[in-house]
């Protein structure tokens, strides 16, 4: 394969990017943002390699979660709190049913830049431009808004950079400390799914107590009392990450510093196009979503591209079917895999083949459905003796009512309540929550079957 750099897409046909009329002012925001500090280091981006490919061999387990998009007039502490909060109550319920180490992988601090099903969107006999999230134009239907404004990109720098700092200082100052267990609760008050998560938590509570009092403390204390929480964002914005790609001195490689993971979207993972050429060359772990159209020849060819020294963490393979044709798409995917003995995590996102247009015109997703994937992707690993090694959901830690259904009902009349999104329908944190225990519920079988052949 021809020789990497980081601008070698350019020569490659792209697809889902916008055309910058102002190619000046384009150059001068390249420029700017080169200058820039990288947002995320080598170092951590080879550290959260090595927890995906723990979790390709089952020793651990990804969620990944977020916002479909992030969005300059949401911004705000609370909401990243909110979501950040939800993540760890996630990752304490899984981690209680697996009982292996759970990764914890934000959609945020970078995930601006949408790809879209259909060039132009009309409204009213009015055809303009499609949105495509808030660093490249925006969401009003108005013509003046849906012209690409490469502005835009440092701004979304800027909210990154401040979205991090703020995660770092929640991973670390005391936020996640495990010993506040109790007043992450305070939130879900109401419930089924509530009372299962305080039953948990009183668990852990307990077995906290008990190693204080047996006097396990010192060294052991810092593991309970922060977190590792890393990003990651779909890398579609190509003249973006290449300006905040760096060349990381201590091993000669390059990194993508807008984030610890990126990855390749079911519209852009063309083999030959400048999206794939770009993720080749940079020293993260790289997601590839794959939804039904994936061809076997072609995921043989991505892997052999994306990963050809076959490292494991490296490549994260997000099946995206919808419910009921997971059967019929994952088995033959994960054969090709198997066959070239290709090391992969795989994940499942249950949300990107579930979203329909509701009765009253709202796009949403219903919660059964998306449960309904989840379990068949679990299905399918076990009868094809592979690893289920994480899930991959758009939700947020706020109160909203974008998808139907789940413990605290969201009816189709409901939607239209606290439908913010400014893209995609995302769980809201008492959906995310429930759905976590019902992964749980999977890991645990899991597990139970795992020992039963150990023994057997
Ligand atoms: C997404 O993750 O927001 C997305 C657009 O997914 P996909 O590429 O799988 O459609
Ligand atoms: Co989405």
């Amino acid at each position: 394969m021809s020789e990497w750099t980081k601008s070698g897409w350019r020569e490659k046909p792209r697809v889902q990017m916008p055309d910058y009329t102002d190619k000046a002012a384009l150059a001068a925001v390249e420029a700017q943002l080169s200058d820039y500090p990288p947002l995320v280091f080598a170092g951590e981006a080879r550290r959260l390699k090595q927890e995906l490919g723990a979790a390709a061999r089952g020793e651990a387990f990804l969620l990944q979660g977020g916002d479909c998009a992030e969005s300059f007039q949401q911004f705000s502490a609370d909401g990243i709190r909110d979501t950040f909060k939800v993540m760890l109550q996630m990752a304490m319920v899984l981690t209680y049913g697996a009982k292996v180490p759970v990764v914890k992988v934000g959609r945020m601090a970078g995930q601006f830049a949408k790809p879209r099903s259909a060039p132009t969107e009309t409204v009213d006999g009015v055809e303009l431009p499609s949105y495509r999230g808030d660093i490249i134009n925006e969401l009003d239907f108005t013509e003046a808004s849906r012209v690409p404004d490469p502005g835009k990109m440092l701004q979304a720098y800027m909210q990154s950079a401040a979205t991090l700092n703020l995660l770092r200082a929640f991973s670390t100052g005391g936020f996640a400390d495990m010993h506040r267990v109790h007043s992450w609760t305070l939130g879900f008050s109401e419930g089924r799914g509530a009372e299962k998560y305080r039953d948990i938590a009183n668990r852990i509570q307990d077995s906290i107590d008990f190693m204080a009092a047996a006097g396990i403390t010192g060294d052991t204390t810092h593991e309970f009392s922060t977190v590792e929480f890393y990003t990651s964002h779909e890398s579609l914005l190509l003249e973006y990450e290449e300006a905040l790609t760096r060349l990381d001195s201590t091993s000669g490689n390059w990194l993508a510093g807008s984030g610890h993971m990126i990855w390749i979207g079911d519209r852009t993972r063309q083999p030959d196009g400048a999206h794939v050429e770009f993720a080749r060359g940079v020293l993260n772990p790289v997601g590839l979503k794959c939804g039904p159209s994936m061809e076997t020849d072609d995921l043989k060819r991505l892997m052999a591209t994306l990963n050809p020294e076959n490292e494991e963490g490296r490549l994260t393979l997000i099946a995206r079917f919808g419910a009921g044709q997971v059967e019929s798409h994952l088995p033959a995917l994960i054969r090709a895999v198997e066959q070239e003995g290709a090391k992969v995590t795989w994940v499942c996102d249950p949300m990107h083949g579930n979203t329909i247009k509701s009765g009253s015109g709202y796009k949403t997703r219903p919660f059964d459905k998306v449960l309904a994937e989840v379990r068949e992707f679990f299905a399918v690993h076990k009868a094809e003796g592979t690893v289920p090694g994480g899930v991959h959901f758009e939700m947020t830690g706020q109160d909203v009512t974008e998808c139907t259904g789940g413990v605290r009902a969201v009816s189709e009349d409901e939607l239209s309540y606290r439908y913010h999104t400014a893209c995609d329908p995302r769980l809201n944190a008492s959906q995310s929550l429930e759905l976590a225990f019902l992964v749980a519920e999977e890991l645990t079988g899991l597990r139970a079957e795992n020992r039963s052949v150990a023994t057997g």
